[in-house]
């Protein structure tokens, strides 16, 4: 449906998410183009009041609230935030999409991958990502820097980092298995080598993206 170009990074706790997409927003905002940084959940206000009941520490969804909940965050996000800026043709960076759903609600809980399509398509409808990069690490290395992290910020928002590590196995094999299902779309990143160097990586494939929708905006 857009003009724009919708980039998402995906990937389970301590890929380095939020220090790529920083980095890589300073890169595309020398060349001119501002992107729109965006989260979720969290990316609206409305958002942000989800995600704080949905990640504290002690909080305790019903699976099935936790993703009915995932999507009401995304429905807002998509409708007052993404898909205006796409229409106004703005690149989206965006932490997280439906590919953590799939990862955390369907391979982590074991709930329906068709159910979670069938509510993607009421809350996002056409908005989908042009390219998906995932920021691949084992949950050994991933969950030993996220925790830390969290404690350096003093933030309660590690309910998911307190599942136990199969839980988060299943996560990365879904993420891994998404990426491979559909290589058009996806991109993988080994995020277990210094943050410079995921960086780099990730800023050469958006080049290569940015290039072939500028060819074809340009047309024949
Ligand atoms: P973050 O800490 O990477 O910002 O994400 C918050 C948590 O939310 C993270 O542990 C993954 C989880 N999450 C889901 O379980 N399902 C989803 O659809 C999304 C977007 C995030």
């Amino acid at each position: 449906m857009s003009r724009g170009l919708f980039v998402v990074l995906e990937g389970g706790e301590g890929a380095g998410k939020g220090s790529v997409l920083s980095a890589v927003a300073e890169w595309l905002l020398a060349q001119g183009i501002e992107p729109l940084c965006t989260r979720a959940p969290g990316g609206t206000a409305e958002g942000q009041v989800i995600r704080s009941a949905l990640v504290q520490s002690g909080a305790n969804w019903e699976p099935t609230a936790e993703l009915l909940m995932m999507m009401a965050d995304r429905a807002q996000h998509v409708g007052r935030l993404i898909r205006p800026a796409l229409a106004a043709g703005r690149v989206v960076l965006c932490d997280r999409f439906v590919g953590s759903t799939i990862a955390y609600q369907g391979g982590g809980r074991g709930l329906s991958s068709e159910v979670i399509l069938e509510l993607q398509k009421i809350a996002a409808d056409d908005v989908a990502a042009d390219l998906t990069i995932l920021l691949d690490v084992s949950p050994a290395i991933g969950l030993k820097r996220s925790l830390k992290r969290l404690a350096e910020e003093k933030s309660s928002e590690d309910l998911f980092e307190r599942l136990d590590i199969g839980f988060h196995e299943r996560v990365r094999a879904s993420f891994l298995k998404q990426a491979a299902a559909d290589t058009e779309h996806w991109a993988v990143i080994d995020a277990s080598r210094p943050i410079v160097e995921v960086i780099g990586d990730v800023q050469a494939r958006l080049a290569e993206r940015i290039e072939q929708r500028s060819a074809d905006w340009a047309g024949p």
